[in-house]
């Protein structure tokens, strides 16, 4: 059974157990040391900077990540929050909105939970990325293109130490690969994935990415979004089953120009 209760004030010692989305915003789970559970919100800049904190702490290789790149661990919140609230929170949506359009016999094989989770917790590594390099106006060059793209492996470690799921875990680590495995970060022959969950993952994050605005271009509408990754399906990087389920819940659900 489930407890809940607010945590002491300053008792950020706190194992996160995963992610959830309740009535459009986004919550971290938490498991504190005498085994009770509680829900706080995304919002919550001190908690979410002692629990980073601690990640970090307890798993120094992905100061090993940043090194790479001469880059000093600074834990940026306030794009966490945004994100959470935002781009996550959007991407859960859309993921379980794809989720809801695919036939039962593939819905068998993936929990609806794991995707919520891993959805809401896709981008967390983001929060170790430099902003000069995160909220560029212009196109990123190779070495911070390269940057960026540590961010799902920071998200896995990071998550790595606290109390989530294998399957979470993984899909964190690969939502930016495709069905022909050509995205990153790369695939050991020794790993299975599991393309089911990193296509509906990777496709909820490329449209909602598309339907929101950048700093570097303005939000783009259903039809274009839909066109662009209609052509990743001709390329060989989304599977056509996950798009049709994507474009019959983009028809019904998602109303915005
Ligand atoms: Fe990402
Ligand atoms: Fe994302």
């Amino acid at each position: 059974m489930f407890l809940y209760k607010t945590p002491q004030k300053d008792n950020y010692n706190m194992l996160l157990l995963g992610a959830v989305q309740i009535s459009g915003h986004s919550f971290f789970v938490y498991k504190d040391s005498d085994g009770s559970i509680s829900i706080k919100s995304s919002r919550e800049e001190k908690l979410q900077k002692a629990t980073v904190k601690k990640m970090i702490k307890l798993n120094p290789s992905v100061l090993k990540i940043l090194d790479r790149y001469k880059i000093k661990p600074c834990i940026d919140t306030k794009t966490l929050i945004e994100l959470s609230d935002g781009h996550m929170n959007d991407t859960c949506r859309v993921a379980i909105g794809i989720y809801s359009m695919l036939s039962s016999n593939l819905r068998a094989l993936i929990s609806e939970n794991t995707l919520k989770e891993a959805s809401m917790l896709h981008d967390l590594g983001k929060v170790l990325i430099p902003s000069k390099v995160l909220n560029k106006p212009t196109k990123l060059n190779k070495k911070e293109r390269a940057i960026m793209n540590m961010h799902s492996m920071i998200g896995y470690e990071l998550l790595k130490t606290q109390d989530i799921s294998k399957e979470t875990l993984e899909l964190v680590k690969y939502h930016h690969q495709n069905l022909k495995h050509s995205g990153y970060p790369t695939i050991k022959s020794s790993e299975h994935i599991h393309d089911l969950g990193v296509q509906i993952i990777s496709t909820a994050d490329k449209y909602s990415a598309l339907r929101e605005a950048r700093v570097y271009r303005r939000r783009l509408s259903k039809i274009e979004s839909l066109l662009i990754l209609y052509k990743e399906v001709l390329e060989g990087k989304i599977h056509k089953d996950i798009y049709k389920a994507l474009f019959e819940y983009a028809k019904k659900y998602d109303k915005a120009a």
